[in-house]
């Protein structure tokens, strides 16, 4: 059966830049992410650069990713960081009692991890310890990192064989401080993030964007609470500045039922729309925050950070529960797609967001068996997206779309966004019918434009996945497209993602 959606882009009616932050991306000290992921040490035999597989390094590089947060989530709240530094073989190791209760080695540490930004060419999110960390001990991993004279941490550093120092440009101020970061109330630790953000210093050229750990899902309380002590506060302030410059949440995806409850494959049809349901809540999520961060920061000077977001599914069967290894399929590059119309909407305020994570670990971009790699059906999104990445929004409407009844509400079928960069524009769409195609009309008004490129991402079925020395079953295929006085006509197949790459005149 096919269905039919009509929708109009202004090409002439530019918004607000999309921070290319938001394809950021999230390595933490959990199961297969860093040690047998990122990190296969110099002795491998898998082709690695100072220990660090390059298979995963290229195929990173080719999604332009702007960041990549280290080293955790709830495992940064236990991090200790001159555990990581020195001789490898001196380093003490340590219980990773979040993730597997295994024992962690500290092989992998600060300077492999910013050897690690610096293969893929992109910036550093470094997650401070404020759980069970000191301030001190936070000042000082600051100093060592960033700071460039004869201070006593800049000087450890040289020691330990880095001359110049590094730029880290995102600093987290613990995470999730409502649950495994400390289980504070919000106001306890409004007023400690305050404490740790003072003392993360600016060194010489290096500016950090301090950000707060936020608030789990729509807990607009804590939005409200952080917004307010940041805001409120005389003598909070360094310079002009806030003294944290963003605040974060987390938001996971699943089909309702919470996380980790179902498979990743072989879910029913009612699983799979409960589940894109599920993940356009985002857009709900966004808009309440939001909401209480314009009402104290009207100027938008504070970012919302999405520094946690994917689909968390049951780990994948003979897999140790704690290392979170899941399988990915059509439908989480749906989520994907969902996810990022929602953060190119809200460009104006939504400064950062970071897919959980990127190397064998929830929501993946590449999953590893041995000295195989697969890219997931979510690698290509960001692949196809990438394009969006610090260009300006484009007014984009949708006038006519199916839509599909779930839990007692109406699920619009199609999601779209539009950006302009460089006389080009991208329009991505995200097709939720599970077994429909969509014949769709596009009215681009405002400049004249013809199709440099369209390209399709869909399987056989909504649970297709790619398997290691398989042929990949999702990857991206030629869309065809016909553009005719101002009329972009394309046929969508079922559960499917598309990008259509113009150039403008
Ligand atoms: O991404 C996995 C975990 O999910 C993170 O460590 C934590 O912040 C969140 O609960």
């Amino acid at each position: 059966m096919t269905a039919s959606a009509r929708a109009v882009i202004d090409l002439d009616v530019t918004g607000h830049r999309i921070n290319r932050h938001i394809y950021g991306h999230f390595a933490e000290h959990l199961g297969r992410c860093i040690y047998d992921g990122f990190w296969v040490g110099e002795d491998s035999p898998i082709p690695n650069e100072r220990g660090i597989r390059l298979d995963i390094v290229d195929a990173l590089r080719a999604l332009d990713i702007p960041n990549l947060r280290w080293p955790g989530g709830c495992f940064a709240d236990t991090y200790h960081w001159k555990d990581g530094i020195g001789p490898r073989e001196s380093r003490p190791a340590i219980a990773n009692t979040h993730w597997g209760d295994v024992v962690e080695n500290n092989h992998f540490g600060t300077h492999e991890f910013m050897d690690l930004c610096d293969l893929l060419g992109t910036d550093a999110y470094v997650n401070g310890n404020l759980g069970s960390g000191t301030v001190q001990e936070m000042a000082d991993w600051v100093e060592y990192l960033t700071r460039d004279d004869d201070s006593p941490m800049a000087r450890l550093r040289r020691e330990n064989g880095r001359d110049e120092p590094w730029k880290v440009p995102f600093w987290g101020l613990g995470n999730e401080a409502w649950g495994c970061g400390g289980n504070m109330s919000a106001g306890h630790y409004a007023a400690e993030a305050r404490r740790y953000a003072t003392f993360c210093r600016d060194h010489g050229g290096n500016t950090l964007t301090r950000i707060a750990a936020g608030a789990n899902e729509g807990d607009l309380e804590w939005t409200r609470t952080l917004m307010k002590s940041v805001t409120e506060c005389a003598g909070c302030t360094m310079g002009a500045e806030p003294v944290y410059q963003a605040i974060s949440f987390h938001f996971y995806t699943h089909s309702g039922t919470g996380i980790n409850t179902e498979d990743a494959a072989g879910f029913t049809t009612e699983q799979y729309y409960a589940t894109l349901a599920y993940a356009s809540e985002i857009e709900r999520l966004i808009r309440g925050h939001v909401a209480v961060m314009d009402s104290y920061d009207p100027d938008g000077r504070i970012g919302l950070v999405c520094d946690e977001w994917g689909t968390w599914w049951n780990v994948e069967e003979g897999t140790n529960p704690g290392f979170l290894f899941q399988q990915n399929t059509v439908r989480d590059a749906l989520v994907a797609g969902i996810h990022f119309d929602a953060f190119h909407r809200h460009a104006r305020r939504i400064s950062m967001a970071n897919i959980a994570q990127t190397v064998n670990v929830l929501q993946a971009m590449v999953l590893t068996d041995g000295d195989r790699l697969v890219l997931t059906p979510t690698y290509h999104v960001f692949e196809m997206n990438k394009g969006h990445q610090d260009a300006s929004q484009l007014s984009a409407h949708l006038l006519e779309a199916p839509a599909a009844p779930v839990a007692g509400a109406e699920l619009p079928l199609l999601s779209m966004s539009a950006s302009t960069k460089d006389a080009g524009a991208l329009i991505s769409l995200t097709h939720l019918a599970v077994d429909e195609t969509l014949d769709v009309s596009i009215d681009l008004r405002g400049r004249g434009a013809h199709v440099r490129r369209a390209r399709v991402l869909t399987g056989d079925a909504p649970d297709a996945f790619n398997a290691p020395g398989e042929d990949a079953r999702v990857a991206p295929t030629p869309l065809e497209t016909t553009l005719e006085g101002g009329v972009l006509r394309l046929q969508m197949p079922p559960h499917s993602f598309a990008t259509i790459e113009l150039d403008l005149s």
